[in-house]
């Protein structure tokens, strides 16, 4: 059971959260040939036997339903030059300009961001509902990674670079 919420408690944890770095993601999925891709900050490794991760998808984004049907998602960790991707997908009214150009596109896998810092082919085999969230947890089946190392950070409500 979830317990009800407590004010106060919540806003201790946004201050919590304020001031912890994260990179940011675009999670994408294919439904019959349609891409699909949301930005996420919640994203995790999970285990390393198997390669694993979670990624938290809200109930309310355009792409949740058909998450839970999807075999294959993949987690497209954003470089620092990207951030007008990680605007692009968490604006709904860009929903149509996202996947303009930038990426490998095939029928049969997710969209892959080229140049993406990391971009990691993860087969879904479960998901969990809690609250207004769903956890959706992948084994990795491949990944493509950009050499430098310079990865694009949420951090205190802003977008951020590792050495700033
Ligand atoms: C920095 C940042 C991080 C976000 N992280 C998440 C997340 O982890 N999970 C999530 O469901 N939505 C997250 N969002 C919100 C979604 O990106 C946003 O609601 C998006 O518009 C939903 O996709 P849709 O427009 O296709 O429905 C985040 C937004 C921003 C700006």
């Amino acid at each position: 059971m979830i317990p009800q919420t407590d004010p106060h408690i919540s806003g201790g944890f946004k201050q919590a959260m304020r001031r912890v770095a994260s990179t940011v993601n675009v999670i994408t999925i294919c439904v019959r040939g349609e891409p699909m891709g949301i930005t996420a900050t919640a994203m995790s490794s999970l285990a390393m036997d198997p390669p694993s991760l979670l990624v938290c998808i809200n109930r309310t984004a355009t792409l949740h339903a058909s998450m839970e049907d999807v075999s294959h998602f993949s987690v497209n960790v954003l470089h620092r030059d990207q951030e007008y991707l990680a605007q692009m997908f968490a604006d709904r009214n860009q929903r149509a300009l996202r996947f303009a150009s930038g990426w490998h596109m095939d029928c049969e896998r997710p969209p892959r961001l080229l140049d993406a810092q990391a971009s990691i082919l993860c087969r879904r085999i479960d998901h969990h509902q809690f609250g207004t969230h769903s956890i959706f947890i992948g084994v990795v089946e491949d990944v493509v990674v950009r050499p430098d190392i310079q990865p694009l950070l949420y951090l205190d409500g802003s977008y951020r670079s590792a050495d700033t």
